[in-house]
């Protein structure tokens, strides 16, 4: 069964093109960053945000001198401000991979008021036909509480935002959950 960081990745795939802006809103490790500047090429833009420079260190590496990718030592809850004003309403994809990095200091972690800021400017940034994914992490100390607010707040979305939720039921319960936002108007 597909992990939902996989998952993500498939859903957002036909919604970002060539020459396509995009933001990966946890950078950690660069995985999703380096997958969004593959998807937009040499003509797009990714920008990347991560509060850990030692993540970003790791980033930079595996994105090998992507010229397209632009990483910003800066949490999330600061989106709007560090892109150029022209991205509103124009960027085709924002990841939020939730929880910590794996491997690090489960301290750094992401927090409910600062992902619900970064997550109300991506729906300012994000196109029509673009798309939003969290992957949300129940299981860890304070994870379940953030799964919760995203959910609150994305329950009282307007009409022109279509929602949905993936989540394995078993095992191992509470498990990872995806949740992808479209844009429709
Ligand atoms: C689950 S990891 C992301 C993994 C990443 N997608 C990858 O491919 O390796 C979550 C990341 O969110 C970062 N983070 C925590 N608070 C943040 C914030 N306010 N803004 C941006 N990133 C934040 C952490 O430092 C951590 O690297």
């Amino acid at each position: 069964m597909l992990r939902a960081t996989e998952l993500a990745q498939l859903l957002l795939r036909p919604a970002v093109q060539s020459g396509a802006w995009a933001i990966d809103a946890t950078v950690g490790n660069g995985h999703d960053t380096k997958f969004l500047a593959d998807l937009v090429g040499p003509s797009g833009r990714v920008f990347g945000f991560d509060v850990q420079a030692a993540a970003l260190a790791v980033a930079a590496a595996r994105l090998d001198g992507r010229p397209q990718v632009t990483l910003q030592l800066c949490g999330h809850e600061h989106l709007a401000a560090a892109l150029p004003a022209e991205a509103a309403g124009q960027v085709a994809a924002v990841m939020f991979n939730l929880g910590y990095l794996p491997g690090a200091d489960k301290q750094t972690t992401t927090r409910p008021a600062t992902t619900l800021a970064g997550l109300a400017q991506a729906l300012d940034l994000v196109a029509v036909r673009g798309m939003i994914t969290l992957v949300l992490y129940p299981g860890h100390p304070g994870g379940a509480d953030e799964a919760a607010a995203v959910r609150t707040y994305i329950a009282r979305l307007p009409s022109n935002f279509a929602v949905a939720h993936w989540c394995r039921l078993t095992p191992a319960h509470p498990a990872p959950a995806l949740l992808a936002i479209e844009r429709r108007s």
